[in-house]
């Protein structure tokens, strides 16, 4: 791995306040696990109490609008996340782009406005089981993601990471095989340095997501290309979210 590994935790629709006190948990391991990033993305709601607990951990949210404001009922925009403490957004995730509908091209007006708001921007991509056994999964990611990441970052590129979430792997407990992570994160690469530039297109973090546990993330995030990692389920409670970030303190020794 060559930057400090990046663990983001997506507690997705879980998590009240209740649920402060595993984020109190985990910003206190994080403390003590410095060679790690660790960041969670809780719902809207636990953006502000996060942030006002964590003293280590970066709080971010899982979606934004991609207007300023406006007559948009029910939406918040870029600026207001930003204001309730958030230092990144999850974008085009494929939950999101299957029940709501998310197209590239939204996705894309999302980062960008997630960009000028300030925020990290985490883009995720990944095929269905379908496209992977017709034998499309790399022409696919890569369509995917020339059509949603933003087409130029000047020297944003620390500001961007993308997480290769196949769909088949999450949240199915089936993680994809360390060569087939290899191989869509070498393709990730040479698309992010034909899109930015070698300088530009090198510093783009790449995450893998799905069914990433405390078991088997030694074994992915020692994996080539491989940055950190996007973690749903296992990210819900302290004890399982640190195994991994431990985990990649190890794969980080290796
Ligand atoms: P999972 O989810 O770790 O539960 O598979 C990953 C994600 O959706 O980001």
């Amino acid at each position: 791995m060559s930057s400090r590994p990046y663990i983001v935790g997506n507690w997705k629709m879980h998590g009240t306040r209740a649920m402060l006190s595993e984020a109190r948990a985990i910003d206190r391991a994080a403390q003590r696990h410095m060679k790690v990033e660790v960041a969670i993305a809780p719902p809207y709601t636990l953006i502000h109490p996060v942030h006002r607990e964590a003293e280590q951990i970066a709080v971010g949210a899982q979606d934004c609008h991609e207007q300023e404001g406006g007559a948009f009922t029910g939406e918040i925009s870029a600026a207001m996340i930003a204001d309730a403490g958030a230092k990144f957004v999850i974008l085009g995730h494929s939950e999101r782009r299957t029940h709501h509908g998310e197209s590239d091209a939204l996705v894309r007006a999302k980062a960008d406005a997630a960009l000028a708001a300030g925020l990290r921007v985490i883009m995720c991509c990944g095929e269905s089981a379908k496209t992977r056994e017709m034998g499309r999964a790399v022409a696919f990611v890569k369509k995917q993601l020339k059509a949603s990441l933003p087409p130029q970052i000047e020297s944003a590129a620390e500001k961007l990471s993308v997480a290769y979430e196949p769909i088949w792997a999450v949240g199915t407990g089936n993680a994809a095989t360390p060569d087939n992570i290899a191989e869509m994160h070498g393709v990730i690469r040479a698309l992010l340095v034909s899109l930015y530039g070698e300088e530009q297109g090198a510093k783009v973090r790449i995450l893998y997501g799905g069914s990433v546990t405390p078991g088997n993330a030694a074994e992915i995030l020692s994996v080539d290309g491989v940055d950190g990692a996007l973690v749903g389920g296992a990210s819900l409670t302290a004890d399982s979210f640190m195994g991994i970030a431990l985990a990649a303190t190890e794969a980080d020794d290796s």
